[in-house]
């Protein structure tokens, strides 16, 4: 884990603005999802997590009131540091203290190797999101 990294949760309210600039960066910019999907419904009854190193706002992601994890995000610079490891184990962290018994993601096809260390099974075939190839991965708690 990089020194000095923090993970905070929060409301959209509170979380907002730093975590849609993660996202369009990362999803809009970088990945080429269509700015229109990147903000949803489920962004307002979400707890989102915001990573941060000193000042520097890193990465975020979201847990949906029904146990979906979603909208994981790591600046491309800041990767491969432990970024996303901890936003992940913070969102699982937050399940498990709501009383949810399973957490579950559409993960990008991509990523499923990084889910898969924090124990998550695939389930299901491949599909497309947002024009991009996932499958579906489910933890128990
Ligand atoms: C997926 C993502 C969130 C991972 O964040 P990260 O900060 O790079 O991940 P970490 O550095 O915390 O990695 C944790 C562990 O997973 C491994 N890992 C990271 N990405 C991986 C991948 N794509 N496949 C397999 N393993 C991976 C790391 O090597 C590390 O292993 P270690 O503990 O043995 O060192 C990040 O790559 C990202 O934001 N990608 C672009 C957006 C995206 O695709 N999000 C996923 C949407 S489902």
């Amino acid at each position: 884990m990089s020194v000095g990294l923090a993970v905070r949760l929060g409301s959209w309210g509170e979380l907002a603005d730093k975590a849609s600039a993660i996202r369009f960066t990362v999803f809009v910019d970088e990945q080429k999802v269509p700015a229109e999907l990147e903000l949803d419904e489920f962004d307002a009854v979400s707890c989102h997590a915001l990573a941060q190193v000193g000042a520097a706002v890193v990465g975020t992601g979201r847990l949906l009131p029904d146990g979906h994890i979603g909208r994981m995000a790591v600046l491309a610079g800041w990767r491969g540091q432990g970024v996303g490891a901890a936003l992940l184990r913070a969102l699982i962290d937050e399940a498990r203290r709501r009383g949810m018994a399973r957490v579950v993601l559409n993960a990008q096809t991509h990523a499923l190797g990084f889910y898969a260390r924090f124990g998550f099974s695939p389930e299901g075939g491949e599909y497309e999101e947002a024009g991009l190839p996932h499958r579906t991965m489910h933890r128990a708690l």
